[in-house]
């Protein structure tokens, strides 16, 4: 009988932490949406312990997605970690408590300083702990492979035994190889099932040696019940292993390893388009299943084996995976049925009326600059809108600019909003947008490096949006922000605003 595996996404926790990639709440209730649509089985919603701003996106994610996904949060093996996720899920139907603690010599002894039985009994104790509040726990042994095998073992009996109910073993430093790594889930996995069969064995592995995917399969066809991954492969420094990679190996290989997910597979490339877009992080074009390349064919041969017959050059087919292009081209005069048919299409909400008007005229404004306007764009003008929508009055707006280019001179002058204040300011710079970030740095007053500017076009036709992602240090700490229009130089000033209001957030969180 085929198995089903358990697809656990961490997007926003593990994902979550790759530098610059910080989601504010709004945008993470949208991911973690998206992640329902695509059916995982359960979210890794944050961090609550972390911040009061991560405890409160990861109550909001419980509440707005939590009657039909498992949710979970991640605590160390401290009470008041246990204590915040606890507090942060419990609204969830089926709510799960993660608890991480090391197993490895290194971890025990760098980390820790402590001896491995005081090691263990902390996650024995935390276990106990978790279970006085919820019967759903996790407990994840990092950096398993490379831990002492009979250490490792040990622990996992200990835990088990004080009550956890899926034990993860994680390759947290992307060192294992998939035959060692698929043997030690075998030995595990064995012996887990004969002290209880109930307690669901898992999988977490990082991609440093590009081995994440690989790794993950191979548990899996070794007993693995559930794997941890996160869309686009995001994660700590490689990554974590790619959802889309081990979802669609099981699906295409499903008679090799005898398993299937439940996940909706056509929402896979809408899911990665968001996170890309949300996080501000580019997919690589050669990327396995998600990229803009995965199903281009370009050599004739290979052009000319597809004509004949698709599966001369095609495992898989773009249709599987949302990436076909079926789309319609709205205009100015398509009117609101068609657009709200689009947008909801999109799988995007749209029974709120008032905000729904808003969305309209902004794609009228749209529709009027560029006069085609294709999926890509409503895509953008929503995800867009929903954004910038719930900025507080707090956050700097741009009011106007003005951008002079020359090969002297290159000045700008803008206008920002900050709720009632208003300012004006004008700066010389190296080039068009040097003027206009100086001109929008003196004004806001901070000490702020610009470590990456780029800008892409995002769709077709004559007037395509242009979307700039910027990168910014302060205090040694990286931001992003992103922004999309049809003029390249309003979407340049948008992403530095809105990567400086992130800023702005981080420092009002850390005063509160
Ligand atoms: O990489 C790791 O070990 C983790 C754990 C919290 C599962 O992220
Ligand atoms: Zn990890």
């Amino acid at each position: 009988m085929k198995r089903k595996i358990i697809v656990f996404d961490t997007t926003l926790r593990d994902g979550e932490q790759v530098p610059g990639a910080k989601l504010n709440l709004h945008q993470k209730i949208e991911i973690a949406q998206q992640l329902q649509r695509l059916n995982v089985d359960i979210i890794e919603a944050g961090f609550p312990a972390s911040s009061a701003g991560d405890f409160q996106a990861v109550q909001e994610i419980a509440r707005s997605v939590g009657n039909s996904v498992s949710i979970t949060a991640l605590a160390r093996a401290v009470k008041s970690d246990i204590d915040a996720v606890y507090e942060s899920i419990k609204l969830a139907q089926n709510p799960l408590i993660h608890i991480v603690l090391g197993t490895s010599n290194i971890h025990v002894e760098k980390k820790f300083s402590r001896s491995k039985e005081a090691v263990l009994q902390m996650g024995v104790d935390a276990v106990k702990y978790a279970k006085t509040l919820l019967p759903q726990v996790q407990y994840s042994t990092e950096d398993a492979s490379r831990s002492d095998f009979e250490y490792l073992w040990k622990t996992i009996e200990a835990v088990v035994k004080a009550g956890a109910t899926m034990i993860n073993v994680p390759d947290t430093v992307g060192y294992a190889v998939p035959e060692e790594f698929g043997e030690l889930i075998r030995k595990i996995n064995e012996r887990l099932k004969n002290l209880d069969d109930r307690v669901i064995l898992s999988v977490h592995c990082h991609n440093d040696l590009g081995l994440a995917t690989a790794n993950t399969l191979s548990a899996i066809k070794n007993g693995a019940e559930k794997v941890e991954c996160t869309i686009n492969g995001l994660g700590e420094r490689a990554g974590n292993a790619s959802l889309e990679e081990v979802v669609m190996g099981l699906k295409v290989r499903e008679n090799h390893f005898n398993a299937f997910t439940d996940i909706n597979t056509t929402e896979l490339h809408r899911t990665s388009r968001l996170v890309s877009h949300l996080t501000g992080l580019d997919v690589q074009v050669n990327k396995a299943i998600t990229g803009e390349n995965a199903f281009a064919h370009s050599s004739g041969i290979h052009q000319d084996g597809l004509l004949k017959d698709k599966q001369v050059y095609e495992i898989m087919s773009p249709e599987e995976v949302g990436a076909d292009s079926m789309e319609l081209i709205l205009t100015a005069r398509s009117g609101r049925h068609a657009f709200k048919n689009s947008v909801a299409r999109m799988g995007f909400d749209t029974s709120d009326a008032d905000d729904f008007e808003q969305l309209f005229a902004k794609f009228l404004a749209l529709a009027d600059a560029k006069k085609e306007v294709y999926d890509h764009d409503v895509f953008y003008l929503v995800t867009n809108h929903r954004t910038v929508e719930q900025s507080s009055k707090q956050l700097y707006e741009l009011e106007s600019f003005q951008v002079v280019s020359n090969d002297q001179n290159p000045t700008a002058a803008v206008k920002l909003n900050k709720g009632s204040e208003s300012m004006k300011g004008s700066a010389v710079g190296d080039g068009p947008i040097d003027a206009l970030y100086s001109a929008i740095k003196t004004l806001v007053g901070l000490d702020i490096q610009l470590k990456d500017y780029k800008i892409n076009s995002l769709s077709r036709g004559m007037e395509a949006v242009g979307r700039v992602n910027i990168r910014i240090e302060h205090q040694g700490k990286i931001y992003s922000g992103r922004a999309m229009d049809t003029d390249i130089i309003k979407a340049s000033a948008n992403a530095f605003l809105n990567g400086i209001n992130g800023i702005l957030l981080d420092l009002v969180k850390d005063e509160k």
